[in-house]
């Protein structure tokens, strides 16, 4: 009888701090082993609660049934919530990679990608939808948009396509397709389990490279997704952090969010290039000196500016439902550092960083008389990653640093004052700055 008590005593007490302090257990229990079991991975909570309290129970107030029912209620509980931590705590990841164009998200994804035996690998699923739900004028409603947006990744990450498949144009027949999105960016997508016979006739635009295979059997694409480890999805179409809120609340699902941000002068100046034609007006800007101000294109930057610094303040913040999930990486520091940087977003994300990604990242990143890309590091690469200020006229860069300047400021990137600051090799504009605390 006497041990009876005790133990309903301590259930008691344990169950009115896990109704108060679920945040302690879920840290806690992040913390321990994947093969401890429910009871032994709870039990050291207990305790550590139970010794920050003066607990003096007057055992002889409330009566023995209430004791029991509240037992019984107190392991019904811990049952259920051991169940949806231990679903979570079988260590498998959500990673989302968030950005914006030309911020190097592609080159990062393929961190995760290259870890194929045990990363089931997405890239830019959300183009369907962002596609299907474009307005005839352009663009989309933001708030229908970001439910659509938030819905898809819940199931990707499920491995679960349906959703998906409606915003697929031509729609799949019998959940086969050929024209998923850059299919080939996946090697997920590409492998043997997942590659159907080849069909004579049929155009695939992103048909895969490494093998010949024919259009995408999604069933097919989630069976292997389901054995796969963890679940890594690439977007720049995710306007908002908060948005995606529920994704971290989902007791399915272990989230980690990775947003990648990069000046957005040196954006402007990349975009410029890459998307010519799109960025006409910018020119003739530059050209003439005037820039309106109260431009459409002038206003969709500050837009853009001013959702990554929110997405980015909310994550720095670290509100309760993104504790340990949000992680904030500079292209730059990328660019410079790209292993250690690797290797960070491994450890954040709670997955062993393997050789094999290693590997690709060293051969990627290394000397090469070929590579030219700005992640080389045959050239210098603090310089390759300011080479943007010798291409961006100063009149632009004014411009940017009127709209974004809290961005800029948040991030660590310097404002230039004159002309001869933005082109003066021997300053770098990248302040040193620590955004998490791993
Ligand atoms: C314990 O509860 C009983 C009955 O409610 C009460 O008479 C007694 O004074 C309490 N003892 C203490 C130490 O609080
Ligand atoms: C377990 O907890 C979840 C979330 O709080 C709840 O929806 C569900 O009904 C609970 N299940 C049982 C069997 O109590
Ligand atoms: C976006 O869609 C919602 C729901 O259909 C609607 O209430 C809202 O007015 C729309 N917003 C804009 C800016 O069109
Ligand atoms: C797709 O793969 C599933 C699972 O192997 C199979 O049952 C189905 O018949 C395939 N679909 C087509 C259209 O071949
Ligand atoms: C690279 O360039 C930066 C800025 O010009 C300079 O500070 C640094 O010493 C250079 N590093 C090497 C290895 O040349």
């Amino acid at each position: 009888m006497r041990i009876k008590y005790t133990i309903s005593v301590v259930f008691f007490v344990a169950l009115v701090i896990i109704e108060k302090e679920n945040n302690i257990i879920s840290r806690v229990s992040d913390k321990l082993s994947i093969k401890q079991t429910p009871d032994a991975a709870d039990a050291p909570v207990h305790t550590g609660c139970l010794s920050r309290l003066p607990l003096k129970p007057n055992v002889s107030s409330p009566s023995l049934s209430k004791m029991n029912s509240a037992f019984t209620l107190m392991k019904r509980r811990l049952e259920n919530y051991s169940e949806r931590r231990v679903a979570a705590r079988r260590g498998r990841k959500h990673i989302l990679l968030l950005a914006t164009t030309r911020t190097g998200s592609s080159f990062v994804g393929e961190f995760f990608n290259r870890q194929v035996d045990n990363m089931f690998y997405l890239f830019e699923p959300l183009w369907h939808v962002e596609k299907m739900l474009t307005l005839e004028g352009g663009g989309t409603n933001a708030t229908v948009a970001a439910g659509a947006y938030r819905d898809v990744l819940r199931q990707l990450f499920l491995c679960d396509f349906s959703l998906l498949e409606g915003f697929v144009d031509p729609p799949p027949v019998d959940h086969v397709t050929a024209a998923l999105f850059r299919r080939e960016s996946s090697i997920s997508l590409c492998e043997e389990s997942v590659c159907s016979p080849f069909v004579k006739g049929v155009f695939e635009p992103y048909h895969c490279r490494s093998r010949r295979c024919g259009p995408l059997n999604l069933t097919l694409a989630s069976q292997s997704c389901l054995r796969k480890e963890h679940r890594v999805i690439k977007s720049v179409r995710v306007r908002q952090l908060e948005t995606l809120r529920p994704l971290a609340e989902d007791p399915r699902l272990d989230v980690r969010f990775i947003q990648l941000v990069r000046d957005p002068r040196a954006v402007l100046a990349s975009r410029m290039v890459a998307f010519e034609a799109k960025y006409r007006n910018w020119k003739e800007w530059a050209a003439s000196g005037d820039v309106p101000l109260d431009d459409d294109e002038v206003r969709k930057l500050k837009g853009n500016c001013d959702n990554i610094r929110m997405s980015a303040e909310i994550g720095l913040r670290r509100p309760a439902w993104l504790h340990g999930r949000y992680m904030l990486v500079r292209y730059e520091d990328i660019a410079r550092f790209p292993m250690r940087k690797a290797a960070e977003m491994y450890r954040f994300a709670g997955i062993p960083f393997t050789p094999k990604a290693k590997a690709w990242i060293q051969r990627n990143t290394q000397a090469s008389k070929k590579s030219s890309s700005v992640y080389s590091t045959q050239k210098n690469s603090s310089e390759q990653v300011e080479k943007w200020r010798f291409s961006l006229p100063y009149k632009l860069a004014q411009v940017v640093q009127s709209v974004c300047g809290p961005t800029l400021k948040l991030f660590g990137y310097k404002i230039v004052s004159s002309e001869e600051m933005l082109t003066d090799k021997t300053v770098s504009l990248i302040e040193d700055k620590v955004f998490n605390l791993v």
